[in-house]
């Protein structure tokens, strides 16, 4: 699907006034365009590192409404194809996470290798049954290939993949968001990276649309009153009390860029201890001497210690505790499916792996008592959205509409204070450019291309 003209999306998207159609919420023209427009040109978090630890392994991922195959090959490369076969695109890799030397098709078994000691390009066709009789030499195995996404990155474990080739770097994408996440993927002593991903990915499916989830997590404190139920109950970290004691946040956008936090001014100290597992002294003195490691590590360096966001344009993370990764893939447009990846300390004693665990389950996910709330109001909103009549009415986006105030120290943002839809509107003017079809030097202006950050790690 090409571009939306320019006339169209200002009739779509009006972010200097807050409002947007709901149309670009449930009309599946609209949903195709996005495909192509937003999903094939963005940097797309499609695992962890730690999903794919040895060779051969691997790990069945997605990129918008594409599914992909995320593996390292024996050399140690990681590596992203499309997950369908060449021949007659059969879903060729159909287990979630495995071990394999090569992929071979269950329809008819035409395989592919990814390992450069058997052939020159990972993903290339190298079994064919009834070559000889049947292809003589007309069938050439190189150009029947797996289709490899030509560009992947590793930031502090987390891999990410843009299937443009002219795409900007992942680094420059991210520009100083990268704060924010950076705080979700370091070790809790403050030294970089450090971080796994425990237990196994949930996965659900929802029917929403992709882009209220995405401006949930990127600065909605708005909605905190749909929590209010899980607010009066004892499910913090600790496994009493409230869930994690907030300190006051401010929505931060990334106003070139799409992203978004509700999150902290950068700063240079360390907040006070505050001891939250008093009924598990194991982890309660982990947390502590954790604690006492930062405030060595870091000194005075600027840190945040708190946030919930979103990345441009589909990935969501908690910063803190729970401390995890959403992404949410559009399926249509009134069905995502959801994938929750949960992060811990990778050298942490298993008693705090343990406890963040269970504090993660009755938190997020499709038990979470947390999420739970925001799966009815995504759900309903977009539900009661799709007839003819409610169609002709815009969403709202007006709260604190012009009050954004540059943040100093970090490039291109702005904050509006704790109650703000200033982030919602950045996501949504990003959003209206990319479906545009605004080239990446109208998007970019002044990005390098991706070949010069290869590795950001
Ligand atoms: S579809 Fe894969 S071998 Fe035919
Ligand atoms: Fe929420």
């Amino acid at each position: 699907m090409g571009a939306i003209s320019e006339q169209e999306i200002r009739g779509l998207v009006d972010a200097a006034n807050g409002t947007v159609s709901r149309d670009i919420f449930v009309n599946q023209a609209i949903f195709d365009a996005e495909l192509e427009q937003v999903f094939a040109r963005s940097w797309l978090f499609v695992g962890h590192e730690g999903l794919i630890p040895k060779p051969e392994d691997f790990f069945a991922s997605r990129m918008g409404k594409d599914p992909v195959i995320l593996t390292r090959n024996k050399q140690g490369e990681i590596l992203v194809f499309l997950n369908s076969c060449t021949h007659r695109g059969m879903k060729l890799c159909r287990y979630d996470q495995g071990n394999a030397r090569a992929f071979t098709c269950p329809y008819h078994g035409w395989s592919f290798s990814t390992n450069r000691d058997i052939v020159d390009e990972p993903g290339e066709l190298v079994g064919v049954p009834h070559f000889e009789a049947g292809y003589g030499d007309r069938l050439d195995r190189k150009r029947w290939g797996l289709a490899r996404c030509p560009n992947v990155v590793v930031y502090k474990g987390t891999i990410w993949a843009n299937w443009d080739s002219e795409a900007p770097s992942f680094l420059d994408w991210l520009g100083d968001m990268r704060h924010y996440l950076d705080f979700a993927l370091d070790h809790r002593d403050g030294s970089s990276g450090g971080s796994e991903v425990i237990g196994g990915v949930q996965k659900w499916r929802v029917k929403t649309n992709w882009k209220i989830v995405a401006e949930n997590f990127i600065g909605d404190m708005y909605h905190d009153i749909s929590h209010r139920s899980v607010d009066t109950v004892g499910i913090g970290p600790g496994g009493t009390g409230r869930r994690d004691a907030q300190r006051p946040r401010l929505a931060i956008g990334f106003s070139d860029l799409g992203h978004g936090v509700l999150g902290e001014m950068p700063h240079s100290a360390e907040p006070d201890y505050a001891p939250t597992f008093a009924s598990h002294p194991e982890v309660e003195a982990y947390y502590r001497k954790i604690y006492d490691a930062k405030v060595r590590n870091l000194g005075d360096q600027p840190r945040v210690t708190n946030s919930v966001g979103t990345i441009f344009p589909n990935m969501s993370f908690h910063s803190r505790q729970p401390r995890t990764i959403l992404i949410t893939h559009p399926i249509s447009p009134t069905e995502v499916e959801l994938w929750r990846f949960y992060l811990v300390d990778a050298n942490a004693p298993q008693a705090v792996k343990d406890a963040a665990r269970h504090y993660y389950l009755r938190y997020s996910g499709p038990g979470g008592m947390t999420e739970t709330d925001d799966l009815e109001n995504w759900t309903y909103a977009i539900g009661s959205s799709e007839g003819a009549i409610a169609r002709r009415h815009d969403f709202n986006y007006q709260l604190a509409l012009g009050q954004a105030k540059p943040v100093p120290g970090l490039q291109g943002a702005v904050q509006s204070g704790t109650y703000s839809e200033e982030n919602q509107r950045i996501f949504y003017r990003r959003w209206a450019q990319f479906m545009s079809g605004m080239n990446w030097s109208e998007l970019m202006p002044g990005s390098d291309a991706t070949e010069e950050v290869a590795h950001a790690r």
